[in-house]
């Protein structure tokens, strides 16, 4: 007899983005005509770059001749992709990773939901809440936790609030977990942790032997330069850290698929002898085994946008969301919203107006304004009474979003 895994039944509900498009697709079918605008889940909507769409294009032409056909390729990714992240993404910003631990995918969700498999069982995992809804679901499909509480909290997960008052920062926990999600610029607040903050989690996972599972899909909308894009820029973090980067919303990739996750080679866990285990030797061997590799033009493709050309193409598109960020935050502002975030992030975090709560407020505004945005209990118990925007729209929907909400 076939058994299911029960820790799926734990599940308080449906991952968080279908719930949305479920909800949307019934208004859209029972009011067809009438303009949706989307500004919920964080898809993006400029197209790929011409440099990009140039290298896809070759990689794929070398596809179609015997003499530069490839099958297989590395499961960690091409050495030319694997170096040029090594160089531009890191190196050339004053951290020295070896392209040996970088590893290539197809996406940071794979990756964050994936990497608690070379885990023990018995990790106490920490998570923010609010935070990106795969961490803790992961956590749950992964046996690692008890059933869901009154309050919203699954039993076993050590959370960390992040408020206003707290500027959406997490303090220290109390209780030590083994492994701490930590998403800067973050999804879903918009918040940044700032230098010294970065130290207190790498001080605190040092001290703990703790590793960080550092989530970076949105460093590249740091617009402030004091503001560390890597964690590991902070001394020390190369032994307690696990970065994942994402080329989904930096040039374009939602529908093209490229991710890639930094496994330090001094980064050790410990086996049930107290000995030291290298976790990239794991993930190393986890990744050969259960993944091929992403495909060779897309590979390619993402190689380009670390050329010059590429490069600037890149900020251009980044640029765009950035505006798109700033007129939102101006105008959801002026319109009397409590708004955080949206300045080194691309999206913008909002009070729900009149202590609505947040799945109230998406129903009025999909109603009344046709808007879509995200819920913000939907990222946690403490996203309660939030609202979350993508600035990832095009600018013409992004001014009449707007224009509807404020005339809501
Ligand atoms: C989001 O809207 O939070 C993200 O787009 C979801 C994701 O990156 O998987």
């Amino acid at each position: 007899m076939a058994t299911i895994n029960e820790h799926y039944m734990k599940l308080a509900a449906g991952y968080l983005f279908p719930e949305i498009g479920r909800r949307v697709n019934e208004f859209v079918k029972a009011n067809p005509g009438i303009k949706v605008i989307r500004m919920g889940i964080g898809d993006v909507t400029q197209p790929l770059t011409p440099t990009v769409v140039k290298a896809f294009h070759e990689g794929v032409d070398e596809m179609s001749k015997a003499d530069t056909f490839k099958g297989y390729g590395p499961e960690q990714g091409y050495d030319f992709l694997r170096e040029a992240i090594a160089e531009h993404a890191y190196r050339s910003r004053g951290v020295d990773i070896p392209a040996d631990d970088i590893f290539i995918s197809d996406g940071s969700k794979c990756d964050t939901g994936n990497i608690q498999e070379i885990f023990g069982s018995d990790n106490k995992i920490a998570i923010c809440d609010p935070v990106y809804p795969v961490y803790a679901d992961t956590t749950v499909m992964s046996g690692k936790t008890g059933k869901i509480q009154a309050n919203g909290y699954y039993e076993g997960i050590i959370y960390m609030p992040c408020t206003a008052e707290n500027h959406f920062i997490p303090a220290l926990p109390a209780e030590s977990p083994d492994l701490i999600f930590l998403c800067y610029p973050n999804n879903p607040t918009g918040a940044v942790a700032t230098r010294e903050e970065l130290k207190k989690w790498v001080e605190y996972a040092r001290e703990n032997r703790s590793i960080i599972l550092f989530d970076a899909a949105y460093e590249a909308f740091i617009r402030d330069e004091s503001i560390p894009r890597s964690i590991y820029e902070i001394d020390g973090a190369k032994e307690v850290a696990i970065e994942f980067r994402s080329l989904s919303k930096t040039a374009g990739f939602t529908g093209t698929r490229l991710a890639y996750t930094v496994i330090p080679a001094e980064l050790m866990a410990f086996d049930a002898e107290d000995n030291p285990v290298q976790v990239k030797k794991l993930w190393n061997r986890r990744h050969t085994t259960k993944f091929n590799g992403v495909s060779y033009p897309v590979q390619k493709a993402a190689a380009a946008i670390f050329t010059p050309e590429g490069k600037k193409e890149v900020q251009q598109i980044i640029d765009y969301y950035m505006e798109n960020a700033s007129i939102m935050k101006k105008s959801l502002s002026e319109t009397g919203f409590t708004v955080y975030g949206g300045e080194n992030a691309p999206y913008i975090w909002v009070k729900t107006p009149n202590g609505m709560k947040s799945w109230e407020f998406f129903d009025k505004l999909l109603n009344e304004a046709n808007v879509v945005g995200t819920p913000g209990s939907g990222f946690g118990p403490s996203g309660e009474g939030y609202f979350r925007f993508s600035a990832f729209a095009n600018r013409e929907n992004v001014i009449e979003a707007m224009e509807r909400i404020r005339n809501l």
